[in-house]
């Protein structure tokens, strides 16, 4: 159980999150949303420990997230994988190297870990790979390959940290609507088959909808709706994405027609929920 309790980010005079309480059960696939702005990057850095809570406690079963320091906060920072909406691969390695990262993913000197990683690590992180359906980038270097690629190489990195908790922030926010539906079912694969708990901030409601059983609304920092997405009724809907802005809740907050991105391999736009899995080139 991932508990939060009164968790609040202050930024100056600023309350980035505010008062946030929540219990998530193991293997929960939680989906977070609202508006640019409404805290969700700050609420999952803060479970990370990316960045500190202004206030509150963050507890994971007997682990008080919230107060651990030094080893116990990178083994916490292992056990809960973030996945981001720019892939944070490194660019000029091999994707197989990127993987393997995920095993040392808090020393710096990369060139110097090179030559650490056993044969099982290397078989380890090519079943990932494999899993993710692109084990035939491994050689690649990783800038080489389209967005959609990239993220499947960040959530194969994800899964080499062995993690309990994967905290994804906007993961396809920068996708054509097929990789999108590609990585989304695959974290919801991960979710399903390893019992790993999802908390992923999302932008569009349908794919909350589509995939989440639990969803999290936000708005100015606070928690404005927890439930099942069933429960997303259209008063719900504006008091996440605010109750004077009926109009703004239009095609560009609510939809999966996913801006176009710069990604060499384009899908035609069509919506998640019809989009045809196409064998991962
Ligand atoms: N490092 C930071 N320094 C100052 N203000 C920040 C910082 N990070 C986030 N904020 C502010 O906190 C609020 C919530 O931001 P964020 O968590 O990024 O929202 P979301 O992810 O929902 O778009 C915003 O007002 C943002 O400007
Ligand atoms: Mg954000």
């Amino acid at each position: 159980m991932l508990e939060l309790t009164n968790v609040t980010r202050r930024f100056g005079a600023n309350t980035a999150v505010d008062a946030v309480t929540v219990s998530i059960p193991q293997g929960q696939m939680v989906g977070v949303i609202g508006r640019s702005g409404a805290g969700k990057s700050t609420l999952l850095r803060m479970i990370n420990r990316l960045i500190d809570p202004s206030d509150g406690s963050i507890s994971f079963g007997d682990k008080q997230v919230s107060a651990i320091k030094g080893r116990e906060l990178r083994d916490w920072q292992r056990d809960c994988a973030m996945i981001f909406q720019q892939f944070n691969l490194v660019p000029r390695l091999d994707v197989l190297t990127n993987v393997l990262l995920g095993r040392l993913n808090h020393r710096n000197t990369i060139l110097n870990l090179l030559n650490i990683f056993s044969a099982e690590e290397r078989a380890q992180a090519l079943m990932a790979l494999e899993r993710l359906g692109i084990e035939q980038t491994a050689l690649q270097r990783a800038g080489t390959l389209s967005g959609g690629q990239q993220q499947r190489v960040a959530i194969a990195r994800a899964l080499m940290q062995s993690p309990k908790v994967i905290l994804a922030d906007e993961p396809i926010a920068s996708l054509d609507p097929l990789n999108a539906k590609i990585v989304m079912d695959s974290l919801k694969d991960i979710n399903e088959r390893d019992g790993i708990t999802v908390v992923t901030n999302l932008h569009t409601l349908d794919t909350a909808r589509t995939y989440c059983e639990r969803v999290i609304g936000m708005f100015h920092g606070k928690v404005v709706f927890d439930g099942p997405a069933s429960d997303l009724t259209s008063d719900a809907v504006k008091m996440i994405y605010g109750s004077t802005a009926e109009n703004e809740i239009s095609e560009a907050i609510t939809s999966t027609s996913i801006k176009e991105s710069s990604e060499t391999e384009k899908a035609p736009a069509m919506s998640l929920a019809s989009a045809e899995i196409a064998s991962p080139a």
